[in-house]
């Protein structure tokens, strides 16, 4: 510390300076991702931060997340020169300085006004992936052109045929060419908490969602105009093959948890996975994604990329992630409290820190590259 405004800035990052119930008020006071989840449930609406959290049943799953994350450890590599480290990943044929990529995440304009769109601009500003919701509260339209270029996007399975080109022919004259297919709500689910917690919103939620209340297609612009509305529960492998020939977009499956499913996924054309159980939001009794990673990988063996999202929160996790085989890491909640609590400067310190923690992680490790982060590394 060797002046006075080093010295007020150490003060303002700390703890001891957010006031008597250490809440965040500006995004530069955060220290980690966690800050951000207190700031951003302070200021949106019961009803909205209930659809947030909630996992199903008794949130095991989501807790299941983070337990098989803190469970894996490190094996730190030393007196590697680590003076120069990149974490720089390529994906269909675009290069991204982070493997940490923006999921998809529905009806963003319930956590902040921005939406989106506040989304957008700080991945945009950050230069990060951005899958979009197909029950976002902004078009694809809009999103590309806040983002400067169109986001990846991510389909839930219109229920007629009509519908399903309707949506795939809208998305490609948006300029998408990667989309993903998410397979693990079709089924229904049970949430169980964003009802509990909804009670306590006294609110008229017509007066905002219109006569159809909230999930009405009147907030929806990418289901609007769907015939038959999306997810249905007779989803099977024929689909994934009529929407293999149907679209020139580069196609993934969302929510595999099985080796059975990656090894189907693959015989079935598609062009990569996410391991996934929709942060915890889809059944209640299912293993940590950072568990199901292994075998997925495995029977993939490099035919094509396998993603990864689930309780990521810490550049240490997403190095776990990658030292397992995933080739990037999807964030949900963390981005979203971000934008609950700043709008698109807090989606930026997300990813900040993120990449911050995880170069950080890289260089404690003795690892250069993404592809220097092997199965050594973890135990
Ligand atoms: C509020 C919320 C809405 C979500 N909406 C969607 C969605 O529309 N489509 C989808 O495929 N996944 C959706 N997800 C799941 C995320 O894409 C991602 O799989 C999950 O959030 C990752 O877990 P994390 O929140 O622990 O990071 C949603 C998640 C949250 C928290």
């Amino acid at each position: 510390m060797n002046s006075r405004r080093e010295f007020l800035s150490f003060l303002a990052a700390s703890p001891l300076a957010f006031g008597a119930d250490d809440v965040i008020s500006d995004p530069k006071q955060a220290l980690d991702i966690m800050d951000f989840e207190e700031a951003a449930r302070r200021k949106i609406p019961i009803a909205h931060w209930a659809y947030m959290a909630t996992g199903v049943d008794d949130d095991a799953t989501l807790h299941a997340n983070r337990d098989g994350l803190l469970r894996l450890k490190v094996r730190p590599r030393r007196l590697v020169d680590v003076s120069k480290v990149d974490s720089s990943v390529e994906l269909f044929g675009t290069k991204w300085p982070s493997p940490v990529y923006i999921s998809a995440c529905g009806s963003q304009k319930a956590f902040h006004p921005d939406g989106e769109l506040g989304t957008a601009r700080a991945a945009k500003a950050k230069n990060a992936a951005q899958m979009l919701s197909t029950v976002s509260s902004t078009s694809v339209e809009d999103v590309a052109a806040a983002l400067g270029r169109p986001p990846w996007y991510q389909m839930y399975a219109p229920r007629q045929w009509e519908g399903v080109e309707k949506m795939v022919a809208r998305v490609e004259a948006a300029g998408c060419t990667v989309m993903f297919l998410t397979v693990d709500v079709n089924p229904g689910r049970n949430t169980e908490t964003q009802r509990r917690l909804s009670k306590a919103d006294t609110r008229n939620c017509t007066v905002c969602h219109g006569s159809g209340g909230p999930g009405s297609n009147s907030t929806r612009p990418m289901v609007a105009g769907i015939n038959g509305g999306i997810l249905g529960q007779a989803i099977t492998w024929d689909f994934v093959d009529r929407l293999r020939k149907l679209t020139r977009m580069k196609l993934l499956i969302k929510g595999i948890e099985t080796h059975e499913d990656a090894q189907l996924a693959v015989e079935h054309g598609v062009d990569g996975m996410v391991v996934s159980n929709h942060g915890g939001r889809a059944m209640d009794a299912d293993r940590a994604t950072i568990d199901v990673l292994p075998e997925v990988v495995e029977v993939v063996h490099g035919r094509v990329p396998v993603l990864v999202d689930g309780g990521f929160r810490r550049g240490s996790d997403v190095f776990k992630a990658l030292a397992l085989g995933a080739t990037a890491v999807g964030i949900g909640r963390p981005y979203l409290w971000g934008l609950g609590a700043f709008g698109q400067p807090g989606v930026e310190r997300v990813l900040d820190i993120f990449h911050a923690e995880l170069l950080l992680t890289m260089r404690q490790c003795g690892t250069r590259s993404i592809a220097e982060i092997t199965r050594a590394y973890v135990s």
